[in-house]
């Protein structure tokens, strides 16, 4: 069964594009003109995606306002390249392999993390090199709390993965709802409306390990508490697994990778509004098209296009574009989003500060903290530089609502010889009561970012950027057969 679901599998994702999402109706016309918004991964995968189903006939416009890569960015500290937007991908990241393939760009794998949990008084887990020790450590200080949370993690994981098959066989779905409920029926879909805390509850993992495990790790990766929704949990702990790696000489790569092999046109500039426009085609029908607005530098300019794909969260505190002339409301939520900043610090931390007086030198790479020792940093981890084979220097990568300023970099390293800081709008503010937004605004105007409302990571924005090209396509030569249907409930059917 097992080999059969790989041999399945393969032969999935190894079968040519253009056939997975069906051949076109010889009726209608392939769209002349696409623009994609953003040039984060997002928008490059989702351009990738276009070219692949819509072919060379069709134009597509990539519009950017800062640097291409977006979230992912690399800068240069002490000679070195790190990371210092996202960074570590996970290892069942299937369309980050396909692309680092395509690309013939190099998976650089992070070596274990030695993960620290700080309380605001003391270390109250320190991991150590030995597997059996931690296990030793964890079974007497937590049960089989991490077990459980394991084997959670693990089944979870499980039925999302399902995606890949339903995307290679050309299924996308309008709403993340319906996309979980395909993988995993009820289960799978309560995770967004239901918290982290509740889930793990639910199946008798202690309060302990939740505030001393879950709750650090949490807000070491989305710098928020356990009352975020149990799907950003499940990507969140699995940031803790082994086998992370980082694309070597830097995430971005991926992007600028796959807009030049999409041949697309990368316009600089912001995107200021989208105003629909109506007009009959040679054939009588009326049809939408968009006009997207944008600013470029003292200059304003506009493209008329068939389809739009804004590939940019639309919130981060007020609106960035604007919508105009829709019949109906444009549906995007109402969020904030968190800020983050990333402070990339060669030195020697300051034990002291989190009052350790254990063997020097000090060994854990990760410190994660619980929600008692404030909010001055939410954690930090040593950073891998993205060039293999450097020897790393030792740069802390320190994560924290606020820059943490001088006097807090004296407080946290003992000395240092060089900082580097950014500041950036990570991810949604998460709350219980969420909803995740739909991927269809309007008949061929789609938001990938709405994905962000389940979870916001590097893989999560390659699904979002696959289902939305094949929403796109499927919607442009009315193939409805292929949006919103569980493929294994049609397959028992016609069985
Ligand atoms: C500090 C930090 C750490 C993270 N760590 C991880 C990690 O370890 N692993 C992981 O998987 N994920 C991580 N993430 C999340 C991950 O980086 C994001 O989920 C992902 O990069 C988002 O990609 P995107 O393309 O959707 O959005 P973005 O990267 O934000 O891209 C959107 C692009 O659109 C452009 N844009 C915005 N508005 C306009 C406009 N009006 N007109 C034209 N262009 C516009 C922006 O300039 C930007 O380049 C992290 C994020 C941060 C900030
Ligand atoms: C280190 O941390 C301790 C405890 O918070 C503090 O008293 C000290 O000033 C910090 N800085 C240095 C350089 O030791």
């Amino acid at each position: 069964m097992e080999k059969f679901a790989i041999i399945f599998l393969f032969f999935l994702v190894v079968w040519p594009g253009r056939a997975i999402a069906g051949t076109p109706d010889a009726v209608t016309a392939p769209p002349e003109r696409i623009a994609v918004i953003g040039a984060g991964i997002g928008g490059a995968a989702a351009a990738h995606f276009l070219r692949q189903y819509f072919g060379h006939n069709t134009q597509i416009d990539v519009y950017e306002s800062g640097s291409v890569g977006g979230r992912l960015a690399k800068t240069t500290i002490s000679g070195q390249d790190h990371e210092i937007g996202g960074a570590t991908i996970h290892p069942l990241s299937l369309h980050m392999k396909e692309f680092v393939q395509l690309l013939g760009l190099k998976e650089l794998q992070h070596p274990n993390n030695l993960l620290a949990v700080y309380d605001g008084e003391q270390f109250v887990f320190e991991e150590s090199e030995w597997f059996i020790v931690n296990f030793v450590k964890l079974i007497w200080r937590y049960g089989f709390d991490f077990l459980r949370v394991k084997m959670w993690l693990e089944n979870y994981q499980h039925k999302f993965m399902r995606i890949y098959q339903h995307q290679a066989l050309g299924y996308s779905f309008t709403t993340m709802e319906k996309l979980l409920q395909a993988l995993g029926g009820d289960k799978l879909s309560k995770m967004t409306k239901h918290s982290i805390d509740e889930a793990l509850q639910e199946i008798g993992v202690s309060q302990r390990f939740i505030d001393e495990m879950v709750g650090p790790v949490i807000r070491l990766t989305s710098g928020e508490g356990v009352n975020v929704n149990a799907f950003v949990g499940m990507t969140s702990l699995s940031e803790t697994e082994s086998d992370l790696w980082t694309v070597e000489e830097g995430n971005q790569m991926v992007c600028s990778g796959l807009l030049y092999s999409a041949k697309v046109s990368l316009i600089k500039g912001k995107v200021t509004s989208i105003e629909a426009k109506k007009r009959p085609r040679q054939d009588g029908e009326v049809v939408t098209s968009y006009e997207v607005n944008y600013l470029a530098g003292p200059d304003t300019g506009y493209g008329m296009y068939d389809i739009v794909v804004v590939a940019t969260p639309l919130h981060r505190g007020d609106p960035e574009i604007h919508f105009h002339a829709f019949s109906q409301p444009i549906d995007v939520v109402r969020g904030q989003y968190q800020q983050k900043v990333v402070t990339l610090v060669e030195g020697h931390l300051n034990t002291s500060f989190f009052n350790y007086h254990g063997a020097e030198p000090f060994r854990p790479t990760t410190v994660a903290t619980t929600i008692h020792s404030g909010n001055f940093i939410l954690g930090a981890s040593v950073s891998v530089p993205i060039v293999r084979g450097e020897a790393p220097a030792r740069v802390w990568r320190v994560l924290s609502p606020e820059p943490l300023g001088e006097e807090g970099l004296r407080h946290l390293f003992r000395s240092h010889t060089a900082m580097h800081q950014a500041q950036w709008f990570a991810h949604p503010r998460y709350s219980p009561d969420d909803r995740v937004p739909p991927f269809v605004l309007h008949d061929h105007l789609y938001h990938l970012n709405a994905i962000e409302w389940a979870a916001s990571t590097v893989e999560m924005m390659a699904i979002a950027a696959k289902n939305g090209a094949l929403l796109a396509h499927h919607r442009w030569y009315r193939q409805l057969d292929k949006i919103d249907q569980d493929p294994l409930q049609k397959l028992k059917v016609e069985l």
